[in-house]
């Protein structure tokens, strides 16, 4: 089926959606981006995506195009007009096209692009078998708490971890996991405590991941937020990540070597279905 694609003012066919060569997402990686899930053709927890978006666009002094509740209007007539059921809307904001000079533009008008992809959430066989990760360095900018399009080391990591024959990469930096490649990172500590870094510039501040402290203060599931090391993840009683296109994901192994027993333990699990009730209840 060919997706229709927002672009600029218009739905388009995913064939004919263009931007231009001097857009400065293309030139500069001058863009920041949300990932909205949608089950049972409504999202969750987009007021947050979209939220977190503003706050991107003001750290980077970026325009937006147009007001949340007008991107919402957009998102769903997207999903309306792809019938999408299960899946992710992708939304980019660009500060705009310019002719390529490292200062910002002093006219130029925000890109503004959205895109569906349909995708099975629920029933991911990655998250019923659980994911192998191996560590590597966090090579990535200082202010990762900025959701830009710049995701090159990103990219490199996973593809790294593809290529050895794993799932995901963790990354690591001066001896501590900061995040996997486009997800938080947990551990379980033997005594069931949760361990996961602390918010500052070094992670993405994920909407799922204030999710799953909701949930763990609703459940009194214990969590502690600090670094953690490589060693203490290998030797954890579970592991796991969270983001809005995996949810609440087990990690089962991390460079070869298997966490707990190698399964998907039983704290991420009920986290997981947990998180998929409270996440459709309360989608929009
Ligand atoms: N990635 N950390 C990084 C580096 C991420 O790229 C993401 C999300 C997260 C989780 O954030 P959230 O729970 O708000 O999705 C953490 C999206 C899904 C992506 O790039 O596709």
């Amino acid at each position: 089926m060919t997706r229709t694609v927002y672009v600029n003012g218009e739905f388009v066919s995913e064939h004919e959606a263009t931007v231009s060569v001097f857009d400065r997402a293309f030139l500069f990686a001058d863009g920041v981006y949300e990932v909205t899930s949608v089950i049972d053709a409504k999202m969750i927890d987009n007021n947050a995506h979209l939220a977190r978006l503003e706050r991107s666009c003001r750290e980077l002094r970026m325009e937006l195009p147009c007001s949340p509740e007008d991107m919402e209007v957009i998102q769903r007539q997207l999903i309306e007009r792809n019938d999408l059921e299960e899946g992710v809307i992708y939304l980019q904001v660009t500060r705009g096209t310019a002719d390529r000079d490292f200062k910002f533009p002093k006219d130029a008008k925000p890109t503004l692009v959205m895109f569906t992809q349909a995708r099975a959430l629920i029933d991911d066989a990655l998250a019923q078998r659980g994911l192998s990760v191996i560590t590597v360095p966090d090579i990535r900018w200082k202010r990762r708490d900025i959701k830009t399009v710049g995701l090159l080391a990103a990219s490199l990591a996973k593809q790294q971890a593809v290529e050895e024959g794993a799932d995901d990469a963790w990354m690591v930096e001066d001896g501590f996991i900061t995040e996997g490649s486009s997800n938080n990172a947990y551990i379980v500590e033997a005594d069931g405590t949760i361990i996961t870094r602390q918010l500052g510039s070094e992670i993405l501040h994920g909407i799922t991941r204030a999710a799953v402290l909701e949930l763990c203060g609703r459940d009194n599931i214990s969590v502690v937020e600090r670094p953690f090391s490589v060693d203490e993840a290998v030797a954890a009683k579970e592991a796991f990540i969270s983001s809005a296109s995996a949810f609440i994901s087990p990690v089962v192994r991390i460079n070869d070597h298997p966490i707990g027993d190698g399964k998907p333990g039983p704290l991420v699990q009920r986290l997981r279905e947990i998180y998929i009730e409270m996440a459709r209840s309360l989608a929009t």
